[in-house]
């Protein structure tokens, strides 16, 4: 478990699939993620088994639990994936699906927490992200977190009928301020 303020982090449980399932087919959700497609629970069942049988030194998604009031609720998953043992780098990635919980500050909390994983627990040296350009909810939030902007890949995806470019930002070990 790896606890802050207002979120903590844990490992994620066969029991959260209803959760991923309902989350995945809101197209609200899914807006800023690469995913297009209705995802039947079949499908997240084979997705959370490979999770299961990969090795935990290549990619670990994690549950984000937020406090709200005395309980604490299951609000979205983060991760850091493709790790890359001899360049000590990864991808971020995240998301919220509990939409009441959007724009609280829970996303940036979230993201504090996965670096401090990252950077302490994993001896990463690099965590990349990659983010649509109309995602401004999340590069906020993601600035706020210590990432800075790196590069753009241009029309790198199709969404809603139209090619957006994709924000590369990134933090290193050694400017993250919480080392
Ligand atoms: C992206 C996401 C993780 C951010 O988490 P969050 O808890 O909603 O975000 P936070 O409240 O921590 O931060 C949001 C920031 O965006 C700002 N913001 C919100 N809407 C904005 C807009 N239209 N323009 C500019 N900034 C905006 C907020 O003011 C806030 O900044 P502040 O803290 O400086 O005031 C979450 O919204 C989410 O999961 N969305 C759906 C899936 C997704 O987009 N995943 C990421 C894919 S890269």
């Amino acid at each position: 478990m790896i606890t802050g303020k207002r979120v903590r982090l844990r490992a994620i449980e066969r029991d959260d699939i209803p959760n991923f399932v309902r989350w995945l087919n809101d197209r609200e959700v899914i807006e800023f993620l690469l995913m297009n497609s209705p995802l039947s629970k079949a499908m997240e069942e084979k997705w959370f088994e490979g999770h299961l049988a990969a090795p935990i030194t290549s990619a670990q998604v994690m549950a984000i639990e937020a406090l709200s009031g005395d309980q604490w609720v299951h609000i979205g998953n983060t991760g850091i994936h493709n790790i890359e043992p001899v360049h000590n780098a990864a991808e971020f990635g995240i998301f919220i699906g509990e939409k009441d919980f959007w724009n609280k500050g829970y996303g940036r909390e979230a993201t504090l927490l996965t670096l401090k994983h990252g950077f302490e627990d994993l001896n990463l040296n690099r965590i990349f992200l990659n983010v649509y350009e109309n995602n401004l909810r999340g590069i906020a939030a993601y600035k706020a977190a210590g990432f800075v902007h790196e590069g753009v890949l241009r029309e790198a995806v199709y969404k809603n009928g139209r090619y957006l470019d994709v924000l590369v930002m990134s933090v290193l070990h050694s400017e993250w301020k919480g080392s």
